[in-house]
């Protein structure tokens, strides 16, 4: 082989993302040549309908998978880096579920496996984790990575539409699939903010180890209310340390107006790392789309041309807490009469809840109770609710949300 040889690509799967990446490769390739000395051109491509993995392997110096799920691409993926084969995916459910394996499979066979699009599209968030901010010490890390349902909370917001109305909106658009359950459960987000918190802590952590919850019951309500408290709701993938460990979840929460992911509108994704060296960085950009993401496939293609190969070191074991502080939003609709709101302060001051401030409104009989308090442990909060849902006055199931408090200071 010379250098003048091209630089062979297979390609497992050819929908939106792999088709569009077919297409950008060709259309650059002659400027990649100039720019690295080789020529890279697609060996071939392998769908349900078309190729064969084996032959597909034998013929590249790369593979790009861009077929989704876990299986057969885990094999395929494993199989290929055996065979001293470079691997660039976009697969997010495949690395948060079998992130250690593939990377040790890597280590192994000391080729490169790149991920960049497997997280908010075409944002650098992967390789701004690994390699500009190798030396921080990353303290937490909050995203807006899944763009399906910041668009919806954006329309609900701009229109005051329902959000089942917004969803068939994003549906028409293009914005999200017939079927959006992985996107608006929150476990799309939950798979990505697996990946970016093995990045930032060197902790393994599985897409199982992140509890989600998605914006299904969102109501323009919740909206409505946090605008008067002056805050904006989205949907938050966080990736903390904490006493002991680390937190990883997905969850709604408001947001001042002034966090760096409060403007952050419609199908964009964005990313805010926070660390005492660097204070706090945030990354947007649009979050998926076939040209998008095939753009940051390619990106990674012509890195992995380039040694020398950039792998996570080995992950350390580290506890993942699931009960830390937050602080919450609470909604309650309750009858409108003397005493209720002290029984509800009583209840939460029990638990050692305190209120930050409070918004009341009367409807008729009924009135509503909005507050937002003082950070408190999860479990302790859940149980006040518990107790006050149970009280005679409340008319309907409390709403609860979380408030994503302050903006990250670093020490002086
Ligand atoms: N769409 C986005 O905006 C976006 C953004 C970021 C990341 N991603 C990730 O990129 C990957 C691809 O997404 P996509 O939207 O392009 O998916 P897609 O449109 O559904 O395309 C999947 C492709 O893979 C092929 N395929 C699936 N299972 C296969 C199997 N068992 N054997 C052989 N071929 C198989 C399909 O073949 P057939 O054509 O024969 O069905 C199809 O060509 C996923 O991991 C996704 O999470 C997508």
């Amino acid at each position: 082989m010379t250098s003048s040889d091209p630089f062979r690509v297979g390609l497992l799967g050819h929908g939106t993302v792999g088709s569009a990446f077919h297409e950008l490769l060709d259309a650059r390739a002659e400027a990649i040549e100039a720019e690295v000395g080789r020529r890279p051109e697609i060996a071939g491509v392998l769908t349900r309908s078309q190729g064969s993995f084996d032959e597909i392997l034998e013929r590249s110096d790369l593979l790009v998978e861009l077929m989704g799920g876990t299986e057969p691409t885990r094999e395929y993926v494993l199989r290929a880096m055996s065979a001293g084969r470079h691997v660039v995916t976009a697969n997010k459910q495949l690395l948060s579920q079998h992130g250690e394996e593939l990377f040790q499979a890597a280590r192994e066979g000391g080729v490169q496996l790149r991920f960049e699009a497997a997280v908010a599209g075409v944002v650098p968030a992967i390789r701004v984790m690994n390699e500009t901010l190798a030396a921080a010490y990353i303290e937490r890390v909050h995203g807006i990575v899944n763009g399906t349902t910041n668009f919806i909370l954006t329309e609900m917001a701009r229109t005051g539409e329902s959000y089942s109305t917004a969803l068939e909106q994003a549906q028409e658009l293009g914005y999200a699939e017939a079927d959006p359950s992985e996107d608006v459960s929150g476990k799309d987000a939950a798979a990505k903010m697996a990946i970016l918190a093995r990045l930032a802590f060197n902790a393994p952590v599985h897409l199982g180890q992140v509890p989600f919850e998605g914006i299904e019951r969102v109501t323009v309500d919740d909206i409505e209310y946090a605008k008067e408290l002056g805050l904006a709701l989205k949907l938050i993938g966080s990736a903390e340390r904490v006493d002991g460990g680390i937190s990883v979840s997905v969850y709604p929460a408001f947001l001042y107006a002034d966090h760096p992911l409060a403007s952050v509108n419609g199908a964009f994704n964005a990313v805010t790392v926070e660390s005492p060296a660097i204070t706090e960085i945030t990354l947007s950009g649009p979050g998926a789309g076939g040209p998008q993401t095939a753009s940051a496939v390619l990106g990674d293609v012509i890195s992995a041309m380039i040694p020398p190969p950039s792998l996570p070191p080995p992950a350390i074991d580290q506890p993942v807490i699931t009960d830390v502080e937050f602080s919450f939003y609470l909604h309650l609709e309750v009858a409108d009469r003397p005493g209720v709101l002290a029984q509800v302060a009583e209840i939460l001051g029990m638990q050692g809840v305190s209120i930050k401030s409070v918004v009341q409104k009367g409807l008729g009989d009924d009135a509503r109770l909005v507050m937002v308090m003082h950070p408190v442990l999860e479990s302790k909060f859940r149980a006040a609710v518990d107790l006050i849902s149970r009280l005679d006055f409340v008319r309907s199931e409390p709403r609860v949300i979380r408030v994503i408090e302050e903006a990250f200071e670093a020490p002086a």
